[in-house]
């Protein structure tokens, strides 16, 4: 992870929302008051960066359910998987034992099949909808849903085991780990491309993490809504629903839920049952990258014997990733596989394949070229959709805002190609923006405001992980 290293001018403001309280986000104690900084002039810049880390911290230490974190009160009280590893990048700023306690925690209720769910449901919660009862899996005691999300948990293993401070305690946890994440790669494989492809298939809008990009608005559209059990919403009572996903798009999330629940996820057959069936460029990405650094770790664990398949793996992906790249836009695409069609919609998740590496020399540079262009359209880098396509919505979820998250590997992947100036741009524009707007799950690109849930784990993170470096 690249240190914050470019100098800026910013307004060194927590905002005042973002001031905590154990019980009660809203009403808080408040940290220093807005005033002038300058980034790079080491008093006040280390001051301000001080409060942002101690507010990182204790989002944290709150969202702690014992072993894993949630990502937000109330709008997501369970372990989310994705979430979970990167979570863990920032515990490893504060404590390794218990980065290493998250990851073993969402392993814990990884599927005989090799399936790691996209929540894991450890304790009742009443604010959240579709909760365990209707997902309705009985595959793990403690009750999961069903379907997967982009397996980040090799890249935050390599991390983990490269930084750790303690290295024999990394070794242990690093080789407990290592089969289970196999076994998930494996899963990926065998569930998600069994035609052989190269590239692994997401059956649900929720496995893309994206739930509502654009990217996903036809072939959603494709699904028939059948007669499901009429449902009450959570989502809505913890935050506007201009910064949500539709009934409509709602409703199809649940059609394909009840399907896949009426197989009981046998992911044999979901695969050609589904009737959303895409190639999502976020979790093929972060699934390329994971490969790379499962086979660093197989090499350095010891486990050679693994080495050549997961090589397979990588190569033909290599070539598959190819066919998603639009020349003329500079941009890679996501596909809709039942269509064979790749998707207009350019969404951020087509920069993605910088944080893989499975760009080439000159893919990257037309990356970068797309990219500048986006962010001189917005103030706050880098919009989750094209600024220009008419579906921007800078408000609403996946459709438009900004979130640390992407931020990180997309900044993480344009370093790895040589690109260190707009690196460090979108870095200290991150910064900025939660310097400024607080801790929140994403932001409006063209206003910075903070928006969906507030004092949110995986930025928290990337406060501690990304940008406090340097
Ligand atoms: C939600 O409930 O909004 C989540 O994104 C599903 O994973």
């Amino acid at each position: 992870m690249g240190p914050v290293k470019c100098l800026k001018t910013v307004p060194a403001q927590v905002h005042a929302h973002q001031s905590f309280h154990a019980n009660d986000v809203s009403d808080a104690p408040v940290l220093p008051g807005p005033k002038n900084i300058l980034i790079g002039a080491k008093e006040d810049a280390s001051k301000s960066l001080k409060d942002l880390l101690e507010i990182s911290k204790q989002i944290l230490t709150e969202n702690d359910r014992g072993g894993y974190t949630i990502p937000a009160k109330g709008l997501y009280p369970y372990q989310w998987n994705w979430d979970s590893a990167l979570v863990a990048l920032g515990w490893a700023t504060l404590n390794e034992g218990r980065a290493w306690e998250e990851l073993e925690k969402l392993f814990s209720a990884q599927w005989e099949d090799g399936l790691v769910p996209h929540i894991v449901f450890h304790q009742p919660s009443p604010t959240y909808f579709p909760g365990p009862e209707i997902w309705g899996s009985v595959q793990q005691p403690m009750g999961s849903t069903g379907i997967t999300q982009p397996p980040v948990a090799a890249i935050t293993v390599r991390n983990l085991y490269e930084t750790a401070v303690n290295k024999d305690l990394a070794l242990q946890k690093a080789k407990e780990l290592f089969p289970m994440i196999l076994a998930w790669h494996r899963w990926f494989q065998s569930a998600r491309d069994p035609e052989g492809t190269g590239l692994v298939a997401t059956l649900h809008p929720w496995e893309s993490g994206m739930d509502n990009s654009p990217a996903w608005d036809d072939a959603l559209h494709n699904v028939p809504v059948d007669q499901i059990p009429p449902y009450v919403r959570q989502d809505l009572g913890h935050v506007d629903s201009a910064m949500r996903p539709k009934k409509d798009e709602y409703d199809r999330y649940l059609t394909l839920l009840y399907r896949f629940r009426a197989v009981n996820y046998d992911c044999k057959q979901l695969y050609f049952l589904s009737p959303f069936r895409v190639t999502d460029l976020c979790t093929n990405s972060v699934l390329y990258r994971a490969n790379l650094d499962l086979r660093w770790l197989a090499v350095e664990l010891g486990q050679g014997e693994n080495v050549k398949e997961i090589d397979g793996w990588i190569e033909k992906a290599r070539d598959a990733f190819d066919t998603l790249y639009d020349a003329e836009e500079g941009l890679y695409k996501c596909k809709d596989q039942l269509t064979g069609k790749l998707v207009a919609a350019k969404t951020s998740a087509g920069f993605l394949p910088l944080f893989a590496r499975v760009a080439s020399a000159s893919q990257a540079a037309d990356l970068a070229r797309t990219l500048e262009r986006w962010l001189n359209r917005v103030k706050h880098s880098i919009p989750s959709c094209d600024p220009e396509a008419p579906n921007f919505e800078p408000l609403r979820y996946w459709r438009g805002p900004v979130w640390a998250i992407i931020n990180w590997m997309i900044t993480d992947g344009l370093r790895a190609y040589g690109f260190e100036d707009l690196a460090c741009r979108i870095e200290a524009d991150t910064y900025e923006l939660l310097l400024s707007h607080g801790i929140s799950e994403y932001y409006n690109p063209v206003t910075g405001a903070a928006a969906g849930g507030k004092l949110f784990s995986w930025t928290a993170a990337m406060c501690l992980a990304w940008l406090s470096k340097g």
